[in-house]
């Protein structure tokens, strides 16, 4: 749909930030960046409009933007994004985790919404033109990373309820640490059984903001009820578990074979698709199937459930220790991380930084 490309890769063109941060308070940052509230010098943006295509590609100072109170965006929502990470390579390059999964999930948000599909080839150029202009900011502390955001939003001028004749795509970039305060070695979870976060044929399956502002409410919830995170179950039957605010979940049983919930309404996260494909090389059986509450419950009193875990972009892999809820309140194995959880964690984030086999060629190159 619309993918016209007027400008091609090679086209963005460079504005240097006239007044960087300097690098004694560039220092200071990165010695402590949390996660998500500190940005690079720059950011790149592209523009669209329907009949001319993609054009005025750039990188340029990172900074706030002029919009138009009637922009359509800030009406009906009609916006999407992503969240990739560059890490810092042994060899002092940098490189990015299967960022044309990425920009492929970029495409299909894109055409859930209505919006024109950034080609993939234009998303990965200006993942790397970033990380290229804004290298000295990937932090060098123990499980730092630079978290890239692209989005995109409509930004035509027009309070119809239509499509956006044009859109702003842009990306900016995050110097992160660990996404849980304290590295928590497990996280604890909070079952919502008065919201639903997507229902079938709705837009569960993209990653567009609206799911987002939908999910604060009950994420509020779960931190009021002492929980780190909200886990919500299926909109039909109020029973199976779909996934967590932001992240998915696996289930690890006492044969070593694992469950995760199948797709449909939850977002089909790339950790999650990793993760399956190094649990199937490692001989592990694993299902795409419906797992319920009540026997999420059961199996981890009969201890038949050995380990879960979240997992996601931010926080890679993240153990859960305790499920609550309105009717259900219950600890997993001994409340801490479980062995194949460390393992994949291991693994997993080993290949992401270049220190362990990449079998399946997972790790770009970005410079
Ligand atoms: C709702 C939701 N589920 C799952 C994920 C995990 O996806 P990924 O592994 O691609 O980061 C995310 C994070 O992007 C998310 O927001």
């Amino acid at each position: 749909m619309r993918e016209k490309a007027s400008v091609s890769s090679a086209k963005i063109s460079i504005e240097a930030n006239p007044s960087p941060v300097s690098e004694a308070k560039r220092k200071e940052l990165l010695a402590n960046p949390g996660f998500g509230r500190l940005f690079t010098d720059h950011m790149v943006m592209i523009r669209y409009a329907d009949g001319k295509g993609w054009h005025d590609a750039k990188v340029m100072p990172y900074g706030p933007l002029q919009i138009d109170p009637a922009c359509a965006v800030l009406h009906y929502g009609q916006e999407i994004f992503e969240g990739l990470k560059a890490y810092r390579l042994p060899d002092g390059g940098a490189g990015f985790f299967r960022p044309e999964a990425n920009a492929q999930r970029f495409q299909s948000s894109a055409r859930r919404l209505a919006m024109p599909e950034v080609p993939i080839e234009l998303f990965l150029e200006a993942q790397r033109a970033l990380v290229k202009a804004d290298s000295r900011w990937i932090p060098e502390i123990e499980g730092g990373s630079l978290y890239l955001r692209p989005f995109m939003f409509a930004s035509e001028v027009f309070l119809g309820v239509k499509p956006s004749s044009e859109y702003i795509f842009l990306t900016i970039a995050s110097p992160v640490g660990a996404y849980f305060k304290g590295g928590a070695p497990a996280v604890s979870i909070w079952v919502s059984d008065k919201f639903t976060r997507a229902g079938p044929g709705g837009t569960g399956e993209v990653k567009c903001g609206g799911n987002y502002a939908a999910s604060l409410l009950p994420q509020a919830e779960a931190i009021e009820n002492g929980c780190d995170q909200v886990v919500f179950l299926d909109a039909v039957e109020h029973k199976y578990i779909d996934e967590l605010g932001g992240m998915n979940v696996f289930f690890v049983f006492d044969d070593g074979s694992m469950v995760t919930p199948e797709l449909g309404t939850i977002l089909p996260g790339i950790t999650r698709d990793s993760i399956l494909t190094l649990a199937r090389d490692a001989g592990i059986k694993v299902r795409q199937q419906k797992y319920s509450i009540d026997q999420w419950k059961a199996d981890a009193a009969s201890g038949r459930l050995r380990e879960a875990f979240a997992c996601g972009t931010a926080a890679v892999i993240a153990p859960i220790g305790s499920v609550k809820g309105t009717s259900v309140n219950f600890v997993i194995g001994n409340g801490g991380p479980g062995i194949l959880t460390e393992k994949l964690k291991a693994q997993l984030t080993g290949i992401q930084r270049g220190t362990v086999a990449d079998p399946h060629g997972w790790l770009q190159r970005g410079i």
